[in-house]
């Protein structure tokens, strides 16, 4: 059996995981809402991830973290108890083109490399598809996506636009890897 989320994960410092990058399962929606919630101000539910994940053209990559110890790792059992939902990615992969449509790392697991492996895999995947762009929108103001993005090789378009929704002005910038036309 999965073991629960620990109570007090989101003030968690104990940082010392294991993390792996594997395909979504249907058991991680609950761990990848509670990341949800805690990173956006305006979450999707969990049926609008399911929704997302039945489109034909959509994916997902989980990024799996697994406590160790200060004697090593743990059992392979301990492995599959112990692990949890650190971060997750959904894209959709279509006409050539990949687009990522969101990136989240647990409060606690950031700046530990895990949004580069869960962007690097998505890159490695679309590769063997033969699909040369990726694109993703990102909100100016956030400057931890914006420097990830920056730091795995996007490049920024020169037009803005707001996103709209509210009545302040919320402006994201169309980025793009890869692919003929890369902006700058
Ligand atoms: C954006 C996000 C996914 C980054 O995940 P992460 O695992 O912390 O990222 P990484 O540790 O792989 O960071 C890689 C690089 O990104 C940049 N970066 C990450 N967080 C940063 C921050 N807070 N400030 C500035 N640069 C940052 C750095 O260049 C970093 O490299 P460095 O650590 O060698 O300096 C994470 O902050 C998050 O989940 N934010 C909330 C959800 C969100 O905004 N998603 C993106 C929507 S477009």
């Amino acid at each position: 059996m999965k073991a629960d989320y620990p109570k007090d994960i989101f003030s968690s410092h104990n940082n010392s995981l294991i993390i792996s990058i594997r395909g979504y399962r249907r058991h991680d929606i609950e761990e990848i809402s509670l990341i949800e919630k805690a990173s956006f101000t305006a979450p999707w539910s969990k049926e609008a991830f399911i929704k997302e994940i039945a489109s034909p053209y959509s994916h997902a990559m989980i990024a799996e973290g697994v406590p160790v110890n200060d004697n090593g790792h743990l059992s392979k059992k301990a492995f599959r108890d112990a692990s949890i939902v650190v971060g997750y990615i959904f894209f959709t992969a279509i006409l050539g083109e990949a687009y990522i449509k969101k990136l989240a790392v647990h409060p606690s697991y950031r700046r530990q490399g895990i949004g580069c492996l869960l962007l690097n895999e998505v890159l490695r995947l679309v590769k063997k598809q033969d699909i040369d762009k990726v694109i993703l929108d990102c909100d100016i103001n956030n400057r931890a996506a914006f420097c990830l993005y920056k730091k795995m090789g996007f490049k920024a378009s020169s037009s803005l636009y707001d996103r709209g929704g509210s009545n302040i002005k919320n402006f994201n910038i169309i980025m793009s890897y890869g692919g003929e036309t890369n902006g700058d």
